[in-house]
């Protein structure tokens, strides 16, 4: 499992090279598209198959490398419904979307705003931070001068939680909404934006934990004491996934396995079919 860095895309470089020099042969990640995207290439030539549990930029299938898949959605998906999202449920409000300048952020907040602009509800401020900022002041003061009251953030819970701390206490209260991007590092995501959180809204898929096809392994999971988060179970797919390649392959050779979960045939996963 890589984990990696969100907007500098080196970790994940030197990782991947460092995998490569190994020769891993399957990699579970990595988690985030400017990291994903830039070592699928890699990874290409090092002959090393990816499956993503988090990646959500199409852009990381779209290459058609051999080597990609992802165990979640897409965001010209998560983008569209955020948009259309807000373009009904906030049609008399100013809205803002501000996007953290990765390509995760960027593919985000651009397909929202496609959603808003088809739905004649365009955004009156669009905007990026950049993706290792921890002071928003500037970003508040033109949204205090916009009078937004929605913020469609595309990126990440470890700005968003104080970027909603920070707005708060400069005495503005818009709707903030965020993608599955908040839910990486929820934790610190809640911890740091404090009570202020209250009304937030986050595109996510359904709690994978509900879904009746994980019931055997989150049950498995709680009798250790740990409550499968946000991401452990598109995780656990993934494995599945290689797991079932292989045996389908009936070899370990990285572009049989490829070819055989491309086949169409159904893998049975902790998210279904
Ligand atoms: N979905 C987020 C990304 O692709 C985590 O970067």
């Amino acid at each position: 499992m890589a984990l990696d860095d969100h907007g500098d895309p080196s970790t994940a470089i030197a990782m991947a090279r460092a995998f490569a020099r190994d020769r891993v042969r399957f990699v579970v990640g990595h988690y985030n598209s400017g990291a994903s995207i830039p070592a699928s290439n890699i990874y290409a030539k090092s002959n090393t198959l990816l499956v993503s549990p988090a990646t959500t930029n199409p852009a990381f299938t779209e290459f058609k490398l051999w080597n990609v898949a992802r165990t979640v959605g897409r965001d010209d998906v998560q983008g569209t419904f955020a948009g259309e999202y807000m373009a009904s449920h906030f049609s008399a409000r100013s809205l803002a979307v501000v996007s953290d300048g990765t390509p995760y952020g960027e593919g985000l907040a651009n397909k929202a705003r496609a959603a808003l602009r088809a739905k004649r509800h365009p955004e009156k401020l669009a905007t990026k931070i950049r993706y290792d900022q921890t002071d928003f002041a500037a970003l508040i003061s033109k949204m205090k001068a916009a009078k937004i009251d929605v913020v469609f953030f595309a990126g990440l819970g470890a700005q968003l939680g104080p970027l909603i701390r920070q707005t708060n206490e400069a005495g503005l209260h818009p709707q903030f909404m965020s993608g599955d991007g908040a839910m990486v590092n929820v934790k610190d995501f809640v911890a740091q934006a404090g009570s202020a959180i209250e009304n937030t809204l986050i595109v996510f898929s359904p709690d994978d934990r509900s879904n009746p096809a994980a019931a055997d392994v989150v049950a498995r999971f709680r009798a250790q004491s740990f409550d499968p988060g946000p991401y452990t179970l598109k995780s656990y797919a993934a494995v599945q996934v290689i797991a079932r390649g292989i045996e389908m392959a009936g070899t370990q050779a990285p572009r049989a396995v490829a070819a055989a979960i491309r086949s169409g045939k159904p893998i049975s996963t902790v998210l279904g079919t």
